[in-house]
């Protein structure tokens, strides 16, 4: 069956310079998500605005948008059936010591303002967050062997 459910994911600053890439890609992977598309970049001051809009009046906003241009970044499109709640709930809490340990955050970050990887937490900011990062010519479209013995 086709499973067209996507999230955006992004590996921030300290994960790419931790060198947590594959781990994190790794993890997505193994669950039986599908990356169909994923790109580095180095975030500019406009994109990292737009992306935390809905955070400008927090207190953090600043830091939050500096840290998140401080170096490369990966930029993924991630599908699967309910690929938003799975990602999110891959990823773990904010605070990483909120978060569980088999989580990204719990198993990797200490800190909420270096918590290695940020996802959309909603279908609407999913599509939102993906067109900002990707073009549609972007975004592969392919199937996966294993997916008949996924779904
Ligand atoms: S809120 O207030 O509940 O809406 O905020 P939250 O969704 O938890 O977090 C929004 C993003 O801001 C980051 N964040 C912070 N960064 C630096 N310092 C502090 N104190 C802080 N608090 C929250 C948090 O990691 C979220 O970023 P993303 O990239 O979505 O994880």
């Amino acid at each position: 069956m086709v499973c067209t459910d996507r999230t955006f994911v992004m590996i921030k600053p300290d994960g790419v310079q931790r060198g947590l890439i594959g781990d994190i890609v790794s993890r997505f992977e193994r669950r039986g998500l599908k990356i169909v598309a994923m790109k580095m970049l180095v975030v500019s001051d406009s994109l990292a605005k737009k992306h935390y809009e809905e955070h400008a009046a927090k207190p953090f906003f600043p830091s939050l948008v500096s840290f998140i241009k401080s170096g490369p970044v990966v930029a993924m499109v991630v599908e699967g059936r309910n690929a938003v709640p799975i990602v999110r709930s891959m990823v773990g809490a904010t605070s990483p010591s909120n978060s569980s340990p088999g989580t990204i955050r719990g198993d990797l970050a200490l800190e909420t303002g270096r918590n290695v990887i940020h996802a959309s937490d909603s279908p609407e900011s999913a599509k939102r967050e993906i067109s900002l990062y990707f073009d549609n010519s972007e975004i592969a479209t392919y199937k996966r062997i294993d997916e008949q013995w996924l779904y």
